[in-house]
């Protein structure tokens, strides 16, 4: 925890931890971790990001909502919910100690497009996760159903046209993550125009 580490090997050492234990970050490093979203480009400089945090018990108590929009959703589909779907979505916020979502205001009338102010919320979720990584912690970007889902959008106080950009699950590694490949080619997606 805490090494520094180059800018450019926290980038490529980067990656997904699906289960967190604690601890999760302290107020300060948070903090840091949001401050970095919050460094993200910003075309026209709308701030078009919001982070709601869940610690502790919140994480339980927003797990029971995302199971009855689950339940919801699939009623609506003439579908009915078993119980080990209720209790999948239940524990869903519970595989870190902490998780912040990250949600999109956007403003449909500004001259900034639309598609430029989440774009700049997603670079705010890799930010985080760079600096959750530079901090010494395991982290992950997860999106599912309920992020599209208007029920969860309210109760995070967002309106139907927002959007939730990503969980972005934040805690401690119990296992060494897999190193990236460091010499994936980057051949295939590059072009020199001329
Ligand atoms: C917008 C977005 C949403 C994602 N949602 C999920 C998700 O809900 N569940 C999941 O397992 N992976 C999800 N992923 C993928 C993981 O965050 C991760 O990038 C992927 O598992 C590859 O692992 P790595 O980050 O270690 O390369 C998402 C990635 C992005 C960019």
């Amino acid at each position: 925890m805490n090494q520094p580490h180059s800018v450019l090997s926290t980038l490529i050492k980067r990656r997904s931890i699906g289960r967190l234990t604690d601890p999760g970050p302290n107020k300060e490093q948070l903090q840091a971790i949001i401050r970095a979203g919050m460094s993200a480009p910003d075309h026209g400089r709308l701030r078009p990001w919001r982070f709601v945090v869940f610690e502790d018990s919140a994480r339980e108590k927003f797990g029971a909502i995302l199971a009855t929009s689950l339940e919801q959703r699939l009623e609506s589909q003439g579908l009915a919910v078993t119980d080990m779907q209720l209790s999948k979505e239940r524990n869903k916020l519970l595989r870190a100690p902490c998780v912040v979502a990250v949600c999109a205001v956007l403003d449909h009338d500004n001259r900034i497009p639309v598609i430029e102010q989440f774009a700049a919320t997603a670079a705010a979720c890799e930010n985080m996760l760079i600096a959750a990584t530079a901090l010494g912690f395991g982290s992950m970007w997860r999106t599912g159903d309920p992020s599209y889902d208007s029920s969860v959008k309210d109760t995070l106080g967002l309106k139907e046209t927002d959007m939730i950009t990503g969980w972005i699950y934040l805690g401690t590694a119990g296992t060494t993550p897999l190193e990236r490949e460091p010499e994936e080619s980057t051949d295939p997606y590059v072009s020199h125009w001329s």
